[in-house]
Formats: C-alpha cells, sequence, structure tokens
C-alpha cells in the first residue's frame, strides 16, 4: 500500500551539521538492560529499529570513564579502546539501513556510586552520591575540570572510531555531571564554574566545543537538555532559565534534543500523562535555535506527528517507548499501514528491565530484548510446520497473543471467549482510573486477528471439557486468566487472613465487576504494584472514605521500578485516602481489622464496612484439571491461567507458545546466551 501524502513530511530528510537524517523518525537515548553486558541482544534490537525505519538510533547513556561506574546498572561504556566493538556492532548494525548512529555520552559524577570502580565521584560541590550509598561526590578542583573534559574528547573520538554519525553532551534528567554544574541547587561553587547561568554553563559551552573540535568534521554533535525540572523556582523552567539557557547556546550544538526532567517526568505513564505531554515546556525551543530540534511525548499518531512539524514545534519526532512497542512504527506508516501500529500502552514495563539490570521487556512487543537471543523478529515469524489445528479458549491478553501469532504463521486457530468482548483482564483493568490506554494491548491483537481468514473467533462462547474434546481440534491452549483471592493469601499472611463470617471482604475483581462500598473501606495491599493503588483510588472517586494498609514501608513499592511510585503516593494523598504502610492485615471482624506493626507487632483496630484484599490470583485453571488430554496432541496452559503476572508476561507466554508450536524442544536453556571471554592470565602481575 501506499503511504498516505498526509505524512509525506515525516519522510523528509533533515540535516544535522555534517550528517543527514533519511526521515524525521528519532529514537532518542533509551537504556534496555543489555547494554555493556548483553552487546549482541543490545545490537540486534537497534538494529531491527534501523530496519524498521527510525532515521536515528540513539544508544542508552554511555559511561566515558571509570570515575564515573554506574554499576551494577547495564548501560554503555567506552572507558577505553577495549570497549569499541560493542558499540561498533550497534553502528553496524543500524548503518546497513542507512540510519545514523547517535552515542550518549556522559560523565555522571555523583549520580555514580561507582561500586565497581571503586574511584571517588566527582561533583561542582561536595555531596552525597544521589543513591544511598554512604559515599561523597567530592568537589572537582581546576584540574579535574580539564581531566573530565579530556575524558569526554577520548571518549567521542572513541564513539567516532565505532561509527558513530552523532554524539552526543548529555545534559538532561539531572543525571550528567554538565547538568550538576548547570543547576543553581547542585552547583555552590563561588569561582567562573559557579553562581551566574553564564558561569554555570561554562563546563557545557567547553564540553560542546570540545567536542565539536574533535569529531565535529563528521560527526553532528547532539545536545540533550531538560528544559523544565518541573521543580519551580528551584530548577530549570521553560520560561525562565531553561529558556534562557537554549537562547545562549542556540547555535552551538548542531541538534538540540529537549525534555523535561526528572526521568519520571519524562517517561510519565499514561495513567498520569497523555500523548504530547511536553509540547508545552519544548515549543519555544525552535523560535530560538536554527539548529534541527527533537523532542519526545509518547508519540504514536502519525497525524499528531505531522501537526507538531507543520506546526514548528519540532522538527523530528523523538521517540523511546513507541520505538519499544513497535520498531517498525515508521515503516507502517510509510507502507499505509498505520492500523497496523502496536501503540505503546504507557505502562513502562519497559523500565522495569533497566531498574533490575536484565534485558528490556515491553507489553505491547513480546519480542523487545528477544531479538538476538530468541531470534524473535517482531514482524516476521516462521511459518506453520504442520497443518495442525488450535483451540484456544479465553480472549485475553495471551489468548489474543497467541492467536495472532499462531494466525500470522498460518495454523488455522478458533478462539473461543466466554464473555461478550475480547481483552480479559485486560478489557476490566483498564476501566481503572489511568489505564484507558491500556485498552491498545487488547485493540491491537483484536484488530490483527479480525484480519486474519484462519483465525475464528466466537464471543459469548464458554467451553467445558466437553465441548473441547468435541470440538476436536489437534492442539489445545488454556488462557482462561486467573482471579484474586479473598482468603488474603499472599507474601505476608501464607495462610490466610482470619475473618469473620459475618464481614463484608472483596476482591478487585468484585470491584472491578461494580461492587463498592457504602462506608469506610481497607484496601489491604500485599500485592505492591498498581492494582492495591488503584482500587483506593477508585473507591475514592465513588466517594469511599478509604484507608490503604500495605506490610511495604510505601504505597505501590513496585511502581519504582515503573517510575511511578512517587506520583501514585501523591494522588492517594491528594484524593484524601488515609495510607498505613509497615502494618499487617491480621484479622477482618465484622466491623473492622486488625493491624500488626511490621516492626514492634503493636495491634491497631480500625473500623470499616468493607475490607478490600489485594494480595494474589489464583489461576482460572479448572478445565486443564477436567480434560481428558488424551484425546489431544497437546494441552497447554499460557499466561495468568498458567502463572499469574503482569500482561507483559501475558503476552510473552502466549507469543512464546505460538512461536514453538511444532518447533523441536529440549531441556537446554531456551536462548543464546553471551558468556565472558576470558582475559589474558589469571592472577597476572602487573
Ligand atoms: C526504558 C527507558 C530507558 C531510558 N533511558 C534513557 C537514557 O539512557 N538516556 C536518556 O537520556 N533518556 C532515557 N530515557 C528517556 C527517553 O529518552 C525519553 O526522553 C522519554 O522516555 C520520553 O520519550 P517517550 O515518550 O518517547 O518514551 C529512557 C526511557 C525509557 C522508557
Ligand atoms: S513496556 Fe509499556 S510503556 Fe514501555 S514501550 Fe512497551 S507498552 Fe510502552
Amino acid at each position: 500500500m501506499a503511504r498516505d501524502p498526509r505524512y509525506d513530511v515525516l519522510f523528509e530528510p533533515v540535516k544535522i551539521g555534517p550528517v543527514t537524517a533519511r526521515n524525521r523518525f528519532y529514537q532518542v537515548p533509551h537504556c534496555n538492560g543489555m547494554g555493556r553486558s548483553y552487546p549482541s541482544s543490545m545490537a540486534a534490537m537497534r538494529r531491527i529499529k534501523a530496519e524498521g525505519g527510525w532515521a536515528v538510533i540513539c544508544t542508552e547513556e554511555i559511561e566515558i570513564h571509570h570515575s564515573a561506574d554506574h554499576s551494577p546498572w547495564m548501560g554503555g561504556r567506552l572507558w577505553d579502546d577495549g570497549d569499541i566493538p560493542v558499540l561498533a556492532r550497534m553502528c553496524d548494525g543500524i548503518h546497513e539501513f542507512d540510519s545514523l548512529a547517535g552515542a550518549e555520552l556522559n560523565y555522571a559524577g555523583m549520580m555514580s556510586a561507582n561500586r565497581y570502580s571503586r574511584q571517588a565521584p566527582m561533583a561542582p560541590s561536595h555531596t552525597p552520591v544521589a543513591s544511598f550509598d554512604p559515599l561523597q561526590a567530592r568537589e572537582m578542583d581546576k584540574s579535574d575540570i580539564r581531566n573530565m573534559r579530556r575524558w569526554h574528547v577520548n571518549a567521542a573520538r572513541r564513539a567516532k572510531r565505532a561509527g558513530f554519525d552523532i554524539v552526543y553532551v548529555y545534559a538532561g534528567h539531572q543525571l550528567s555531571t554538565v547538568s550538576h554544574f548547570l543547576s543553581p541547587y547542585r552547583n555552590r561553587r563561588s569561582d567562573e564554574y559557579g553562581g551566574s547561568l553564564e558561569n554555570r554553563a561554562r563546563l557545557l559551552r567547553e564540553v560542546l566545543q570540545d567536542t565539536k573540535d574533535a569529531v565535529g568534521d563528521t560527526c553532528a554533535v547532539a545536545l540533550r537538555f531538560s528544559v523544565d525540572e518541573l521543580m519551580g523556582d528551584i530548577g530549570f523552567t521553560s520560561e525562565g532559565e531553561g529558556r534562557d539557557l537554549v537562547e545562549m547556546l542556540a547555535e552551538v550544538p548542531d541538534l538540540w534534543d529537549v525534555n523535561i526532567s526528572a526521568w519520571e517526568n519524562d517517561s510519565a505513564t499514561s495513567r498520569f500523562k497523555s500523548q504530547g505531554y511536553q509540547d508545552d515546556y519544548v515549543s519555544f525551543v525552535k523560535q530560538v535555535t536554527t539548529k534541527p530540534v527533537v523532542g519526545v511525548g509518547r508519540y504514536t499518531s502519525p497525524d499528531a506527528m505531522v501537526s507538531l512539524v507543520k506546526n514548528g514545534t519540532l522538527d523530528f519526532i523523538g521517540a523511546a517507548r513507541p520505538s519499544i512497542a513497535d520498531p517498525f512504527l515508521p515503516k507502517k506508516i510509510e507502507e499505509g499501514r498505520v492500523e497496523d501500529i502496536r501503540e505503546c500502552i504507557g505502562c513502562n514495563i519497559c523500565v522495569s528491565g533497566d531498574h533490575n539490570f536484565v534485558p528490556i521487556r515491553c507489553t505491547q512487543n513480546p519480542t523487545m530484548g528477544e531479538e538476538w537471543r530468541r531470534g524473535w523478529h517482531p514482524e516476521r515469524i516462521a511459518p506453520k510446520s504442520s497443518d495442525d489445528t488450535v483451540l484456544i479458549v479465553g480472549g485475553g491478553p495471551a489468548g489474543l497473543e497467541c492467536a495472532s501469532a499462531l494466525g500470522q504463521r498460518g495454523y488455522t486457530v478458533t478462539l473461543a471467549e466466554k464473555s461478550s468482548e475480547l481483552g480479559g483482564r485486560v478489557t476490566n483493568e483498564c476501566q481503572l482510573p489511568g489505564l484507558s490506554e491500556w485498552g491498545r494491548a487488547s485493540d491491537y491483537r483484536a484488530y490483527q486477528i479480525s484480519q486474519m481468514t484462519n483465525v475464528h473467533c466466537y464471543l459469548e462462547s464458554p467451553m467445558t471439557a466437553q465441548s473441547i474434546a468435541e470440538f476436536g481440534s489437534d492442539h489445545v491452549v488454556l488462557a482462561t486468566g486467573a482471579r484474586w483471592v479473598a482468603s488474603g493469601i499472599g507474601r505476608e499472611n501464607p495462610m490466610g487472613i482470619k475473618t469473620s463470617e459475618a464481614a463484608r471482604v472483596l476482591t478487585p475483581d468484585d470491584i472491578l465487576a461494580g461492587q463498592t462500598s457504602n462506608g469506610p473501606a481497607v484496601v489491604f495491599d500485599d500485592d505492591h504494584y498498581y492494582m492495591g493503588g488503584l482500587i483506593a483510588e477508585k473507591l475514592r472517586h465513588d466517594g469511599v472514605d478509604v484507608i490503604y494498609v500495605t506490610p511495604a514501608t510505601e504505597v505501590s513499592t513496585w511502581t519504582h521500578n515503573t517510575l511511578e511510585q512517587h506520583a501514585i503516593q501523591v494522588r492517594l494523598l491528594e484524593l484524601g485516602v488515609k495510607i498505613i504502610t509497615s502494618h499487617n492485615l491480621n484479622e477482618i471482624r465484622e466491623n473492622g481489622v486488625v493491624l500488626h506493626c511490621g516492626y514492634t507487632g503493636k495491634a491497631t483496630e480500625l473500623e470499616c464496612n468493607v475490607c478490600v484484599l489485594v494480595t494474589m490470583r489464583n489461576p482460572v485453571d479448572d478445565l486443564n484439571v477436567t480434560l481428558d488430554v488424551s484425546k489431544f496432541k497437546s494441552v497447554t496452559r499460557i499466561g495468568d491461567c498458567f502463572a499469574p503476572s503482569t500482561i507483559a508476561a501475558a503476552i510473552y507466554s502466549g507469543h512464546g507458545y505460538a512461536r514453538e508450536l511444532g518447533e523441536p524442544q529440549s531441556d537446554g536453556v531456551p536462548f543464546r546466551r553471551e558468556l565472558p571471554a576470558l582475559a589474558g592470565d589469571f592472577l597476572q602481575e602487573k
């Protein structure tokens, strides 16, 4: 199909200093939990984005010197020449498709605790490091500043040798030493590097010029800068020093990559911000520079992208998450297939891999991070290896993904869903406050299978062991989901919670089905992801007085991994939810509950009409028990029906089943690994 001419503007080449991007799609820097430790995985992931049409593909933060070491975080590294080949592999893959490779060089200073290198970190002024390590960053003297500038130049030269076309100076997110110098609240110096904005910007200006002098003949020099820190006058604002800085350095970099800070504001989730949430902050930038500008804001709509270019907000459509959810987004627009775009749902599961030092994962794109180690391509899949037929019971995220991927392989698939709608838990949960974009996870898949003549979908079709046997498919896949338990069994109470018969106990499933409380409610969150906080929020919207209780020390503690914890706690506090942390719920009575302090064991009684238990889910797997498996070539449980987890895990499970059906299986590790090469002599003396 030909692309819609409305989108032509997105495919215009744009010059960035000495290089030219083939279109306006720009993958801004994003870490991926693979970086230097799983370099083939990282390179394959970036290469596929080039194949998918992104004209510029950047690295994540790259450490430039051992005195700013982010270990154990798996970012990029250019400490010496030994680090060049890893990044060269990435550049080679990107160049195969005529895209440009960008390197985000960074000296992280007080943001890095140097746990591996054991060097003393540095900062503009003496300060504890940002993590809770018992360690201070020491104030840089003039020779430290000269050294840091030289290290940046060395790294820029190495980046050029690795094959990069764009070299970054990073002054974003308050994650770099140049941004710490810029900062009025971190820089307490009284020399020419402190005080006025001109002085605080001196190091940035010098590093930019050094980089241009070193590599500017063939590489573009980009500046990533957060124009607003959303801290009011204490930090940068887009009307104050953020704007002044852009005006001051307007023509110095070859490209402005602008956003807001801190990281959780920049990568805000859909629960809190909609597409385009940064536009108002960055729109001034193009008015004060003639250099190209890239900005971000979870852009997935081609129409929104066109208006950003046409109304003079941006030259490049920057994307981290939209490029993760759909590495082929540009190509789909180019080929006139916009309805095939797998839109990011804004859940930030992608951030969780990086936070935990393991390869990136994505709710929408089950192949993310699996490109090299499993050979999974986001758009291509091996054709079927037999004419076997498959019956999938359950049209939630796992069942839908399984049907879609099997259908793509050419299998004849029947999907039976007992309710009147596809989507399962996604359809239910996206009714919760702020989660409407999550519906994309089922909408995308429902649309895909609606286009396939070999996938037959039946709604309002509850299946029994007998009807499954009568249906007579070769393979049966059970994707019947899971349900929250009302017993209180969970992490903190493995034997459940003592409950009076007269007590009113609800689960998230009950709340999602429309039940509520006619008096004060206690929400007990022993799950720690989004559900407990959201149930509290929903009940508050229903006008219920809510007490949120958790054994953790804060609300929804796992959501640090999705950058949401702070925002969730603020939201609950602002809604008037009473929060009790570090307490277990030990007993539920007719008109109240008994809590125990997790430290002292001291008991507290609370009055309430309803207690909502958010502790764990049990698989809905009765069919697995009652089916006569000898009648089929295989019976397999996938997603929550097998092991309740995230929506991302359910989709991954459905996808994995589809990839593996009919393929040889073994007891071996199901993916390729990147093992360390042993270096030099053991205990070699210097
Ligand atoms: C998983 C992930 C990792 C990121 N890592 C980096 C990074 O290493 N350096 C950086 O400057 N920004 C990083 N970011 C921020 C993105 O570059 C981007 O500015 C932000 O996500 C907003 O863009 P988006 O809405 O297109 O995702 C990261 C974002 C995500 C989601
Ligand atoms: S994990 Fe969620 S936020 Fe991240 S790219 Fe995928 S869909 Fe988007």
